[in-house]
């Protein structure tokens, strides 16, 4: 590859007409499968012949599952690689696996301890990569977020959205789509566990509808859909006053009743349940965490074929 990969490493760096298209192009290629068996159609094959390595240097469900299907129903063929089964967790650079994996392969999705280091794998490489995770963003959570919200209420521009709890890698994703896709944003978390400073300077500077406030009724007063995430994310201690601090920020009945009528609930999974929110509000009429989660395949199809300049 000459020029520069389509890379997919953080919402605030992509146009927003092409993560338009990517949410209309998963929300044309769910549409396409609907119903069972899942596999009978195919979108044209249009990765076929492609190969897909996926670095995990953390645990992961959802993600680990969804890509590897997304590869498989576009044609392509994964590669699953444990980071630290991989020289890399042996010390070999970032820089140079970049380089070799580039030789073989023609993306790489890595779900990494440090954003530098996807940064680094992106700039040192010659393939896409995508983001699948990092301390500080998640931005394919947030396409299939998007996707969700727009299926069950319509187009998301305008629409009031609140965060509740840590101000962490989902919600600096959230920030990074407040502004690309032009929904208002409040998000509530306490002074300790604020969003990025930066991120939150970076909506201001574009012009987005972007709020920090310290109170959760506050954050969710009136607000179209309810996102929340644990309190606790990988790499993160666990501690009392971290806990403690979390603690009114839980998603309960109480807290949706102040939030619009027919608010969603969203949350990226796994949930902490009792914890960041209660079971009757995460398995309740208002949540569509099932669909978010099964959005991921549909969403990460479509970012797939954006990376390699098929959409
Ligand atoms: N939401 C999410 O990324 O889940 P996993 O950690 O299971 O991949
Ligand atoms: N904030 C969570 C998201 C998990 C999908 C974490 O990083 O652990």
């Amino acid at each position: 590859m000459t020029t520069k990969p389509n890379h997919f490493l953080d919402l605030k760096d992509i146009p927003a007409a092409d993560l338009r298209l990517i949410i209309d192009t998963a929300r044309e290629w769910k549409e396409a499968r609907r119903g069972w068996p899942k596999g009978k159609v195919d979108e044209g094959a249009v990765l076929a012949g492609y190969n897909l390595a996926m670095i995990f240097e953390k645990s992961s469900t959802r993600t680990r599952i969804s890509f590897e299907v997304a590869t498989r129903q576009l044609g392509a063929m994964p590669l699953i690689l444990q980071g630290n089964s991989m020289q890399l967790g042996r010390g070999e650079t970032t820089s140079d696996t970049a380089k070799v994996m580039s030789r073989y392969v023609d993306a790489i999705m890595i779900r990494a301890n440090t954003h530098e280091a996807v940064l680094e794998l992106a700039e040192e490489g010659t393939v896409p990569v995508i983001n699948a995770l990092t301390n500080r963003s998640h931005p394919c959570q947030l396409m299939a977020d998007i996707m969700t919200i727009e299926e069950h209420r319509g187009p998301i521009s305008g629409k009031k959205v609140a965060w509740v709890g840590d101000g962490n890698n989902v919600a600096t994703s959230l920030i990074e789509a407040a502004v690309k896709f032009d929904f208002s944003l409040v998000l509530g978390c306490p002074d300790a566990f604020a969003p990025y400073d930066d991120v939150l300077s970076w909506a201001e500077a574009e012009g987005g509808d972007v709020r920090v406030v310290t109170n959760a009724e506050e954050a969710v007063w009136d607000a179209d859909a309810v996102i929340t995430d644990t309190w606790v994310s990988m790499g993160d201690d666990r501690t009392g006053s971290r806990v403690r601090a979390l603690e009114p920020f839980q998603v309960n009945r109480e807290l949706m009743s102040k939030a619009a009528d027919d608010a969603l609930f969203l949350h990226c999974l796994p949930a902490h349940r009792g914890e960041e929110v209660t079971n009757n509000v995460l398995d309740g009429p208002q949540s569509v965490v099932w669909d978010e989660a099964e959005n991921r395949l549909h969403a990460q199809k479509a970012i797939l074929a954006w990376c390699l300049g098929k959409l």
